[in-house]
């Protein structure tokens, strides 16, 4: 199976690349992607630039250009479940766009005409997952993640995404992957390791938890990867 891993930023894949060691890599549509084998599939990696839109070209890209079967993103996320501390790992089972404002026409937040509020992970790459957590006897959280152009750096708007999506982590762009991957029917999955609360203190700590987060998402994937079917 050919099986696409995104990360936003170079620091989300780069532990990514340096365990399968080798691999080509081609540009295009303003993406480097990287395709190698690495347990008996072939994969495509890259990272997309931070944010919605460039996620979104990027997913588009894997699907249609590279073909990829399936997609998993892994990366970091700032907490709002106060279960989460830096560097614990949840697994969306829904995402949502938490800056989608079209309330003025009585739409609820982040809804959009058409579209859905939450888009729902792959239940099957969830599950595989759990079995994973389990035999690497780690703890892995499921919870709604909120996708949105901000950094959340506010004790206030974070309160505010809890509020009103249920949501447990947030970041910048689960939710346009997750989209992309809904519309074109491919499997998908979005895994974050915690890098901060999302509060006052949370540029502080992303800038200290980056690498050491990503790195956590990154194994994990790469375990996801060994298990899935051919
Ligand atoms: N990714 C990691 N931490 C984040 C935060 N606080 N806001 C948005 N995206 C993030």
């Amino acid at each position: 199976m050919k099986i696409a891993i995104m990360g936003a930023m170079r620091e989300e894949i780069d532990p990514i690349l340096s365990t399968v060691e080798k691999y080509t890599s081609t540009e295009y549509a303003g993406n480097i992607f990287y395709e190698c084998t690495y347990g008996g599939h072939e994969l495509v990696i890259a990272y997309s630039k931070i944010g919605k839109v460039f996620s979104a070209i990027t997913a588009s890209v894997m699907l249609e250009h590279f073909k990829a079967q399936t997609l998993l993103f892994s990366g970091v996320a700032g907490g709002i479940s106060k279960e989460l501390k830096i560097g614990d790992l949840v697994m969306a089972s829904a995402l949502c766009q938490h800056d989608v404002d079209i309330t003025a026409f009585g739409h609820p937040a982040g809804f959009i005409p058409e579209g859905t509020l939450m888009v729902e992970a792959d239940a099957q790459l969830r599950s595989l997952a759990s079995e994973v957590a389990v035999d690497m006897g780690i703890d892995l959280y499921e919870g709604i993640i909120a996708t949105g152009d901000q950094f959340v750096a506010s004790s206030e708007r974070k309160e505010w995404i809890e509020k009103t999506f249920n949501a447990d982590a947030l970041e910048m762009e689960g939710a346009s992957v997750g989209c992309v991957c809904q519309n074109f029917g491919v499997p998908f999955f979005v895994l974050r390791a915690i890098s901060d609360t999302a509060d006052g203190g949370a540029s502080d700590d992303f800038d200290d938890f980056l690498k050491t987060s990503a790195q956590v998402s990154a194994k994990f994937i790469l375990e996801m990867v060994k298990r899935l079917g051919h």
